[in-house]
């Protein structure tokens, strides 16, 4: 048994689409699929997304990115009822939004948003970054408020006893996990990808693994203990992404460990 591990993939570009059904389907039966958010807007791509890969994993975890509460095109209310129809959707295509928790490890999805705790966003960014618009919450729930109601539904989970926990979020836990080679101009985007508060979760579990996704920059950053992992399949003209799962856990490699200590070479 194998955990793998993948966000981002936007089946709203037909390259993506392809990608997800070119995706052999007895490979995966017995390994565990996390998937980190922003599937779809779209309510119909969403849940042929999730129903194909349910179909090839023994089980998928998921945790739903910003584009999949956008309320446009989807006839929700707001976007916390679009995240109960996003609820409703995966538990029709047999994917979970809770924690998996076997014997040796356990998979905690947290849930979140931004909370501006990376840096106030401009007024360029708020006049141009779509979920200003695509999203809608009820009245006097700003942002801030947003995170801290997803990250209170996190907080049932955060006490599993398990040899290894693997955590995840869409939304990043720390801005330091961004490469220094992002350009200045680029960094104005900080403010709105993710929340301090999600470090402080994936901390309280004890995670020592945590996936991450929404920035797009794959790259594997090994901080204070825990191994951040960003593995977004992105957009196609995103040249820089593997296109590809990554394996997070491996029952085996595990097992080994544990009878005879690290592996050399
Ligand atoms: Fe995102």
């Amino acid at each position: 048994m194998r955990i793998l591990a993948i966000s981002d993939l936007h089946v709203d570009y037909d390259e993506n689409r392809r990608w997800l059904y070119e995706l052999p389907r007895h490979e995966y039966s017995d390994d565990i699929l996390i998937l980190a958010g922003d599937i779809s807007h779209e309510t119909g791509l969403l849940a042929e997304a999730l129903a194909e890969l349910g179909q090839r994993f023994r089980a998928v975890v998921f945790t739903p990115g910003n584009h999949d509460l956008w309320v446009y095109q989807n006839h929700a209310a707001d976007s916390l009822a679009r995240f109960e129809q996003v609820r409703q959707i995966t538990l029709d295509c047999g994917v979970q939004m809770e924690p998996l928790v076997l014997d040796e490890v356990a998979i905690i999805p947290l849930l979140g948003w931004y909370d501006f705790s990376f840096g106030e966003p401009s007024a360029e960014v708020r006049r141009a970054w779509m979920d200003f618009t695509a999203c809608r919450w009820p009245d006097g729930m700003d942002p801030p408020a947003v995170t801290r109601c997803f990250t209170a539904m996190n907080e049932p989970y955060l006490q599993v006893n398990r040899p290894t926990v693997i955590t995840f979020s869409h939304f990043l836990p720390r801005i330091d996990l961004m490469p220094l080679i992002i350009p200045p101009h680029r960094q104005g985007l900080y403010p709105v990808l993710g929340s301090r508060l999600l470090e402080e979760q994936l901390r309280r579990a004890g995670a020592s693994v945590h996936v991450y996704g929404h920035s797009h920059i794959n790259m594997r950053n090994f901080k204070e203990g825990v191994l951040y992992l960003n593995n977004a399949l992105g957009y196609p003209h995103e040249t820089r992404t593997a296109r590809q799962l990554v394996c997070v856990w491996e029952k085996q490699r595990a097992e080994n460990y544990r009878q005879t200590g690290p592996e050399r070479g």
